[in-house]
């Protein structure tokens, strides 16, 4: 068993981990970014693919990999597994189309509802208790669909024709073109002092270092990561300022 995953703030990377460890003992888990991960996948038949959903879609980045390496899906038997805060209709199954079209075969959908990676907008704040029980519901439903699995039940959210509709009423119709492409809407403000951590770890090379401060380009795919690692919280995407950085390790 192979998990292919994207995560920006670690939630994906858990939930892939988690449910691949629990199916096989000798899994591996690889993310996109990774130069490996197309021989990886190459070489196995049967893979779990993780990402976090972005306005009841796939981010940018990842619509990305599936399309340029569509070489590489064919016949193979895939598990789409969504993360996302609160709601997505058809998460899963929006990577489930295209994998069809490159001729995957579509063993099931997943969706794992996970605290919220928006970390600079006051209406997605929840408590360390409420993300605590999160990610323990989040586990459950992972053990379980684990067992289903080993019994060939597999999970079908977001593969049907209602959840469909209800991905493109509930969200996608409206703000389609918040991840039709990259995006250019980093904002880094004058905390920053240059360390370039934030360069360091965006999976696009968005963010280059000019005379010790950090410079946002077109290139941004909403994965909130520099947000939540940023030392001096200088970088914001959606809101004005970050509330408190997203940091898996601090609930589970
Ligand atoms: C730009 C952006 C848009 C998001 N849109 C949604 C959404 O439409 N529905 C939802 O339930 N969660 C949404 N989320 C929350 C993430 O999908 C969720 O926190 C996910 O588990 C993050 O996974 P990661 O830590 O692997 O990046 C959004 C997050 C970001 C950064
Ligand atoms: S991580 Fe923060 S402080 Fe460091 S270079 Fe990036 S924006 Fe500046
Ligand atoms: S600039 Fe930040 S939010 Fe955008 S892709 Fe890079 S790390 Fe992710």
């Amino acid at each position: 068993m192979l998990g292919v995953f994207f995560s920006g703030t670690g939630n994906t990377e858990y939930c892939v981990r988690l449910l691949s460890s629990l199916l096989d003992e000798s899994y591996e888990i690889v993310s996109l970014e990774n130069p490996s991960s197309i021989k990886k996948i190459e070489e196995r038949d049967t893979i779990i693919f993780g990402y976090p959903i972005q306005y009841s879609n796939i981010p940018y980045f990842v619509r990305e990999f599936i399309i340029k390496n569509s070489f590489l899906w064919k016949n193979k038997k895939i598990i789409c597994l969504a993360t996302m805060g609160a709601f997505s209709g058809d998460g899963a199954g929006c990577s489930a189309r295209l994998f069809k079209k490159y001729g995957a075969i579509i063993l099931g959908g997943l969706h794992i509802k996970m605290p919220d990676s928006v970390c600079d907008s006051p209406l997605l704040k929840k408590n360390t208790q409420e993300k605590e029980i999160i990610i323990k519901n989040a586990t459950e439903k992972i053990k379980l669909i684990a067992n289903n699995i080993k019994n060939k039940i597999y999970p079908n959210d977001g593969l049907s024709s209602i959840s469909h509709i209800i991905g493109l009423l509930g969200q996608r119709l409206w703000f389609f073109h918040k991840t039709k492409t990259y995006s250019n809407n980093l904002t880094i403000n004058e905390n920053c002092i240059g360390c370039g951590l934030c360069s360091k770890i965006c999976p696009t090379q968005n963010i280059s270092i000019v005379n010790l401060k950090a410079i946002g380009g077109n290139k941004c795919t909403l994965c909130y990561r520099c947000v939540s690692n940023c030392p001096q919280k200088a970088i914001t995407i959606l809101g004005k300022k970050v509330i408190e950085q997203y940091k898996l390790d601090n609930y589970i």
